[in-house]
């Protein structure tokens, strides 16, 4: 595995896969790896020759609020995960490699960010965009792999790649959970073992509005009632909010049909979690 933080290497290492026919896909991280983020890179490899991983925490996606400075990182740890699945660049550029003094061009994200984690986290999808825009622009993938875990991210990555004409697939992962359920998430570590408990509350009642949904309810009032209902029985749980929606904008829908997003925030202590489901027939 090749490491580097210098664009310049990452350009020669791309037009060398370029003259030998090679296929590129990238997985765009902020480390403190995970299995979720290594099945993205699973993904990647069975869509192409040569799999470029960025670890790159930014702060521009990050509210002032938000745990910028206490965001996890392991940059030894992330290095000998991603090279023993696979990865064959590992790019971990700096701060100021990506945002030189000065650069203040933003890519403003439409509709699809406007609601639930657009509503929350004012800027955050903006934040997403731009690095995200970056890093497709150095790297030149031919498909980047994001995580279903971050519905709304992948959504609004797809919608800027389309709307602006991007030549690249967007890959959609399903959210890789630990065995109780539990969506793995570097975030997870700010969990106490009580909040550890109280967060098994997002999967469960997603759980829940799935078997419904099998069961042949397709109100979404209704559908929300049942995971409100199941979000209750976790005392720690404060849920921000619980959408139906359609998959193409996330706005909401009165009827919930087969591909049919149910997404669910909430805060677990002092902790913000996302959790979502597709529903399906099964
Ligand atoms: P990060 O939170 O590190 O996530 C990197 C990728 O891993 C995202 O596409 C995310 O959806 C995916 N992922 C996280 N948890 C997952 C899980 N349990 N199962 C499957 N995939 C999972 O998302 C970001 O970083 C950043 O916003 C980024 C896209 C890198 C831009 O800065």
């Amino acid at each position: 595995m090749i490491e580097t933080a210098e664009v310049a290497l990452l350009r020669a290492w791309r037009r060398e896969r370029r003259a030998e026919g090679s296929r590129v896909a990238l997985v765009p991280t902020m480390g403190f790896l995970h299995e979720g983020h290594l099945t993205l890179v699973d993904a990647a490899r069975r869509r192409a020759d040569a799999v470029v991983m960025s670890i790159f925490v930014n702060p521009l996606q990050f509210g002032p609020t938000e745990d910028l400075d206490r965001y996890p990182r392991d940059l030894a740890r992330d290095r000998a995960l991603a090279e023993a699945r696979g990865v064959d660049l590992l790019f971990t550029p700096s701060v100021g490699t990506m945002y030189p003094p000065g650069a203040d061009t933003r890519i403003v994200p439409g509709e699809a960010a406007a609601r639930w984690e657009g509503a929350a986290r004012p800027g955050h999808f903006a934040g997403v965009l731009t690095v995200v825009g970056k890093l497709f622009h150095l790297v030149e993938p031919d498909v980047a792999c994001f995580g279903q875990k971050d519905i709304q991210q992948a959504t609004v990555v797809q919608a800027m790649v389309r709307d602006l004409d991007w030549r690249l697939d967007v890959e959609i992962v399903p959210t890789v959970r630990e065995p109780d359920g539990l969506a793995l998430s570097s975030r997870n570590v700010y969990l106490t073992e009580e909040a550890r408990a109280d967060a098994l509350g997002l999967s469960d009642a997603l759980r829940s509005v799935q078997a419904a949904f099998r069961g042949g309810e397709r109100s979404a009032p209704a559908l929300e009632r049942v995971a409100r209902g199941r979000l209750d029985l976790y005392a720690g749980v404060q849920p921000e909010y619980i959408a139906i929606v359609e998959p193409a904008r996330l706005t909401p829908v009165a009827d919930a049909q087969t591909g049919t997003i149910v997404a669910i925030a909430a805060r677990v202590g002092t902790t913000r979690l996302i959790d979502n489901v597709i529903l399906s027939e099964g």
